[in-house]
């Protein structure tokens, strides 16, 4: 038996690659995971180039799998760095077999029995590959609905490594839903770049769907309990998106905004294509129409020109719609990105003295909007075996919440009280 080590870096997309990867080498190639790099005889790195450190990991990295694996093993990069590297990756790290890029996945077993080879093409089409069997969770399934992005927001790498956007047509992506329920699934993940542009773009002919038009009907499949999707751009959040994610009780009620700056002035150099004030509208109708929803949102802190005025419009909206959850970046110059060329980069210390304030600032907005989560009674989907006894799932909006048990609460919903409220999650007792 072959042995399999692979390491995914970076977004859901990139988890849903490595499950596709996995699928292909154990069905076709008659691979088997395995956890210890010693083993292996195929060692993958499934990469993010969004910002700049993870790169510079990577050949660090590589270096130490190249010291430590079996002398015959090879080593294959993969993803978002894979496709804007490409062969460089290969004159740097002559030890690398081969270099796959993020859009072409479904080569793997190709490139597997092939010396120093790179395939990196943006074009290719893996709009209708073989959705693929292998699932990291039997409960959830992560489900692609669109690959690339035709956005160009002018700091994002991602255009460029995963080319341009083309949706997948809708009765491949409902007979994925079927087979995944079919496996016992009843939560099922949506990934895209950019979901709610679904519709664009097909490779085959026009059609007329959006992506409301598809959330209904993956919610009519027989089985979905849950639905959940990432990413979202506000740009798209029309009244009839808005509307259905509040009535449909299948959406859970968890939206991803990714603000990015909160200054219309710096959107504006982002090519983000809304407002301060579109935003705001959004974000408050979506409170309004459902009032126990959970807003996640990306900020990048110290985009080029960003001044202490644009600053405070990004701590205003932060401070008007109270986030859940924040995943806040310093800005990050990126290759083949029109930003990385802008005048007035903010310096370092600025925008770390930045990041720190608008961290600190959510941290305590997080200790008062998870205290009150004290005492209320939610449905937990239970998913995961934590140490210590307990046994971990979600809310609908997206709450991680523990509580003590064991295997018999995976994959079933529990109505649980919540006891203990904390930044990372709650805890809670499973009602009788
Ligand atoms: N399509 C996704 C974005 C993928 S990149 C979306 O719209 O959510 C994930 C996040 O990384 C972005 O939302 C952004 O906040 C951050 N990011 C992207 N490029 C970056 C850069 N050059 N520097 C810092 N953060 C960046
Ligand atoms: Fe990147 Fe903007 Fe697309 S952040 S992935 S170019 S929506």
């Amino acid at each position: 038996m072959k042995k399999l080590y692979i390491e995914t870096l970076g977004c859901a997309m990139n988890v849903r690659d490595s499950e596709h990867i996995i699928a292909e080498l154990t069905q076709k190639e008659g691979y088997t995971l395995t956890d210890e790099l010693k083993e292996a005889d195929l060692i993958l790195i499934n990469t993010c180039s969004v910002r700049e450190k993870p790169v510079h990991k990577l050949f660090s990295e590589i270096g130490y799998f190249n010291k430590v694996k079996k002398p015959e093993a090879k080593i294959g990069v993969c993803g978002c760095t894979a496709s804007h590297l490409g062969e460089e990756i290969i004159k740097k790290a002559p030890y690398v077999s081969f270099v796959l890029g993020a859009r072409n996945v479904s080569k793997i077993t190709q490139v597997i029995h092939k010396d120093k080879a790179v395939e990196v093409d943006i074009d290719y089409d893996e709009s209708t590959y073989a959705f693929s069997d292998f699932r990291s969770s039997p409960y959830k399934a992560f489900i692609n609905i669109s690959i690339g992005c035709d956005k160009k927001c002018t700091f994002c790498i991602v255009p460029s490594t995963r080319g341009e956007e083309i949706s997948i047509p809708p009765e491949l992506i409902i007979q994925e839903v079927e087979k995944a329920v079919r496996s016992g699934a009843k939560e099922i993940f949506l990934l895209g770049q950019n979901v709610n542009n679904y519709g664009r773009r097909f490779s085959d002919h026009d059609r007329k769907i959006d992506f409301t038009d598809l959330l209904k009907m993956v919610s009519e499949v027989e089985g979905v309990e849950r639905i959940r999707f990432t990413s979202p751009h506000p740009l798209h959040m029309d009244d009839k998106f808005l509307h259905e994610f509040a009535t449909n009780p299948k959406i859970c009620k968890s939206m991803h905004m990714p603000l990015q700056s909160g200054s219309t002035a710096v959107l504006r150099r982002m090519k983000r294509g809304y407002t301060k004030e579109w935003f705001l509208d959004r974000a408050m109708k979506l409170r309004e129409m459902v009032p126990d929803v959970h807003i996640s949102t990306d900020i990048i802190v110290g985009f080029p020109g960003e001044s202490d005025k644009d600053f405070e419009d990004t701590i205003d909206v932060v401070q008007k719609v109270r986030f859940e959850q924040i995943f806040s970046f310093k800005y990050s110059p990126r290759p083949l990105t029109p930003a990385k060329d802008y005048e007035d980069q903010v310096p370092d210390a600025v925008a770390s003295a930045r990041l720190s304030r608008l961290q600190e600032l959510h941290l305590s907005m997080l200790d008062e909007i998870s205290a009150k989560e004290k005492g209320k009674i939610y449905t937990v989907y239970f998913e995961e075996l934590k140490p210590g006894g307990y046994v971990a799932g979600r809310t609908d909006n997206n709450w991680i919440v523990k509580v003590r048990g064991s295997e018999e609460l995976l994959g079933r919903f529990v109505d649980v009280k919540i006891t203990k409220p904390g930044r990372l999650g709650l805890e809670g007792e499973v009602l009788a």
